[in-house]
């Protein structure tokens, strides 16, 4: 596992990425070498990152799963960044700022577990998706797998290629929630065909929390010369996990989301050996044909929205990956466990160990999702996202590591009442 200390390292052998107030990092379980689980469940060991970020807790955001917010360090840094850019742009944009990515890309292929020539910056997990859904070269009725869960974004550019290219896009039904890999294997082995290239499939499924055996899909879809495309979203910086856990050649995520990074940040992992085989969404010239920046030649863009990622990695390492990871599924157990056994309660997200992460997705029968998302906001300033799925309905709730017990509690507080009253008339 990479720790802060080897990533701060790295970066002192590369290109400087200290600045002032970098001093400020929370490294709270620097001498606690307790058990995450032990740490996770322990309110006065997290007080100090929930004051590192800067959240209005006159309301309630049970909504991280959408986009996080990023600890004070990483605001400053983006500020220092930006206004230092407004000096002389095209001098410290092009010439001091930039090269300074590669700190960055390092430091993401640290947390990955491959070379940074494999990772490209992006803005989000979205042009991180596309550049490979779009890029990859298919065949008019070529075959693409993937499930009625999917991101409806990446699940509109698939469309958009059946509609330009006559590719033909499967969806399979995974079962809500997943209780044995084995079934979300011989899903997607069902629907392989002779003109099968390519599978897609999250990570971690961001309706229900959901983690997914990426890596035995893998072992699926690699020996039939099957691409496999892995969304995720909703797993980097949340899952402490490496690549050699999924395996795939193929990998985009947002860092907007639980790594806690600037907004409009995402990387895109290419096993270097399949670089030549991507189109870059925007043009660059034949010399960047085998080099993973070619994903980055996106015009003018703010380089300090990039270099504030490094902050928000130092961050991330602070809590250290598997602290961090306990404590989201030990805020989600809180409010779950407590309700989970109540007539009326449907939880559509599986409490096993290993199988969903700290999201989950909640139903009081009988309530329909969208007036209990308005209720909870309306009443209680409690922000939650109401999901309809043809299969499938409830809040999703997604608290983050700025969230702490009293606040989890009071939205258990809020949910067990209207599973016990219904909603007020
Ligand atoms: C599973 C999944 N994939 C892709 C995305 C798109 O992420 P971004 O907004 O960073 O492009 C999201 C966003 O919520 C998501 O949940």
């Amino acid at each position: 596992m990479t720790t802060r200390r080897d990533f701060l390292a790295l970066a002192s052998t590369t290109v400087p990425l200290l600045r002032p107030g970098a001093a400020a990092l929370a490294e709270p379980f620097a001498r606690d070498d307790r058990a995450p689980a032990a740490i996770a469940s322990d309110e006065d060991a997290w007080v100090e990152v929930q004051r590192a970020y800067t959240v209005d807790r006159s309301i309630l955001n049970l909504n991280n799963g959408g986009v996080c917010p990023a600890p004070r360090i990483v605001q400053e840094a983006l500020r220092r960044y930006q206004e230092h850019a407004q000096e002389a742009p095209a001098y410290v944009l092009w010439r001091l700022q930039d090269p300074e990515k590669e700190t960055v890309r390092a430091g993401l292929a640290g947390l990955f577990g491959r070379d940074p020539e494999e990772i490209a910056i992006t803005r989000n997990a979205s042009e991180a998706l596309e550049n490979v859904q779009l890029g990859l070269a298919l065949e008019r009725g070529d075959e693409v797998v993937t499930t009625d869960q999917d991101y409806p974004r990446m699940l509109t550019t698939w469309r958009q290629r059946e509609r330009r290219d006559g590719i033909v896009l499967r969806q399979v039904e995974l079962p809500v929630p997943v209780e044995d890999d084995a079934a979300v294997v011989s899903a997607f082995e069902a629907a392989i065909t002779p003109r099968t290239k390519v599978i897609h499939l999250c990570h971690v499924i961001n309706l229900t929390g959901q983690i997914l055996p990426v890596k035995r899909v893998v072992a699926l879809a690699r020996p039939r010369g099957i691409d496999v495309v892995v969304d995720g979203a909703h797993a980097f910086g949340h899952l402490d996990f490496r690549h050699d856990a999924v395996d795939c050649d193929f990998y985009g995520t947002s860092l907007h989301k639980f790594l806690s990074a600037p907004h409009g940040t995402g990387m895109l992992f290419v096993r270097k050996e399949r670089l030549r085989d991507v189109w870059p969404l925007m043009a660059a010239g034949p010399e960047l044909d085998g080099d993973v920046r070619k994903f980055e030649e996106i015009g003018t863009h703010s380089v300090g929205v990039r270099l504030a990622i490094a902050e928000a990695i130092a961050f991330h390492l602070g809590i250290g990956p598997a602290r961090k990871e306990a404590r989201l599924r030990f805020l989600r157990d809180r409010w779950a466990k407590r309700v989970a056994g109540m007539a009326n309660i449907r939880l559509w997200t599986s409490l096993a160990p290993g199988r969903s992460t700290g999201v989950a997705l909640v139903e009081v029968l009988g309530v329909p999702a969208v007036k209990l998302q308005e209720h909870l906001w309306l009443k209680h300033r409690i922000y939650t996202v109401a999901i309809e799925h043809a299969r499938f309905r409830g809040i999703r709730v997604s608290p983050h590591v700025c969230t702490t017990v009293h606040e989890v509690d009071r939205f258990g507080d809020a949910l067990e009442k209207v599973a016990r009253e219904g909603l007020p008339s």
